[in-house]
């Protein structure tokens, strides 16, 4: 019975409670990434730069925003994230991210916990 202690050290290190940055690395290269940055020296692009999004309040970076997100009037809590990556338009209605949204709950979590870890 060898293998029964070692098992606590195969369990995933970076794996949040409901998410896990390095699937969410991954979702956001692939689905993000062509309009967005996130890191030290993200800036705006074809989208706004993305650090610190959980909380942040909406359309406040230098990026040009629509008039849409410029007044959306709210901050980005996991929820709205939540919901405005599966219907940006339902969120933010008249703004301009053209994005087919997102399906996957677990694709979702995964995603926030990696947004997360850019404060
Ligand atoms: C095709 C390009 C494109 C893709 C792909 C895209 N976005 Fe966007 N996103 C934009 C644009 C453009 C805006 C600015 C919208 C506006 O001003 O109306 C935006 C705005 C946002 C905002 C609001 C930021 C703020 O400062 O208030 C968030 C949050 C966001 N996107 C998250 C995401 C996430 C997460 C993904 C991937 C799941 C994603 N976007 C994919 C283009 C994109």
């Amino acid at each position: 019975m060898l293998a029964a202690p070692l098992l606590p050290l195969l369990l995933p290190v970076a794996a949040y409670a409901d998410g896990d940055a390095k699937a969410g690395e991954r979702a956001f290269t692939s689905k993000c990434a062509s309009c967005h940055r996130v890191g030290p020296n993200a800036r705006g692009g074809f989208g706004p730069q993305l650090n610190g999004i959980v909380g942040r309040q909406a359309g406040t970076t230098d990026y040009r925003y629509s008039d849409a997100m410029k007044t959306a009037g709210f901050a980005w809590s996991e929820e709205r994230l939540r919901a405005f990556v599966k219907s940006p338009g339902k969120v933010v209605p008249g703004n301009k991210m053209l994005f087919w949204g997102m399906r996957d709950e677990q694709e979702i979590n995964d995603l926030l916990a990696y947004l997360r870890t850019f404060p």
